[in-house]
């Protein structure tokens, strides 16, 4: 079975992926009344399991709703000793460099992988190891935050797969590393 990792984010304008106080109240900036969906359902049918780090995962626990995801997480962390006794059933703790934590997810029969958390994914990127990226970008400039990208080794291309536009405003743009 082929191996895929694959990033699906939502940013603002100027590439952040929470504002200057870890806000994510931007991402509801554009009304959605009728609540269209802007592929994380189907998205999440068709992976294995979800890798994410330590503060996206403490970021979800804290949201005031039940668990989100149908699909095994593992949660990347140098410095949680264990997952709270609430979410135990629901995420599992990995360690390791992250060519490590990805043989070993992959060994345990999950190869599609839906990599989220902005220090996570420049892990993954730095190591090459992103497949897809698709990138729903609010129209906001947040100027300051989290960012989504950071400095590589090396330019890694990607080719445009797709674009779509949800409400007039949202722009998601889908592309594939070039291999
Ligand atoms: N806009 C969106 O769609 C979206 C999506 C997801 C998240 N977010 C937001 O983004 C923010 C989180 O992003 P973030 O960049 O702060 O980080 P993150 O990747 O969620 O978490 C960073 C933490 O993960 C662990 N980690 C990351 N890479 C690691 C590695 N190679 N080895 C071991 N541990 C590793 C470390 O935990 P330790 O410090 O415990 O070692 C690190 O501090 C949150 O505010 C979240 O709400 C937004």
């Amino acid at each position: 079975m082929s191996m895929k990792n694959i990033v699906f984010i939502a940013t603002s304008l100027d590439g952040y992926i929470a504002d200057k106080n870890g806000g994510l109240d931007w991402l509801d900036s554009i009304p959605n009344p009728d609540k269209i969906e802007m592929g994380f359902d189907s998205l999440i049918k068709s992976i294995d399991a979800f890798v994410m780090g330590r503060t996206t995962f403490e970021t979800i626990c804290n949201f005031d709703i039940d668990w989100p995801y149908s699909k095994p997480v593992f949660v990347l962390s140098r410095t949680l000793e264990k997952i709270p006794e609430k979410y135990k059933d629901k995420a599992e703790l990995i360690k390791g460099s992250i060519t490590e934590i990805l043989k070993e997810i992959n060994q345990r029969g999950y190869s599609k992988l839906y990599i989220d958390g902005g220090k996570t994914i420049q892990s993954f990127l730095k190591e090459d190891l992103i497949d897809e990226l698709i990138i729903t970008t609010i129209p906001v400039l947040l100027g300051g935050g989290t960012t989504l990208f950071s400095e590589l080794p090396e330019e890694l291309e990607f080719s445009h797969v797709e674009t779509k536009v949800f409400l007039d405003e949202i722009v998601q743009n889908h592309y594939k590393r070039k291999r």
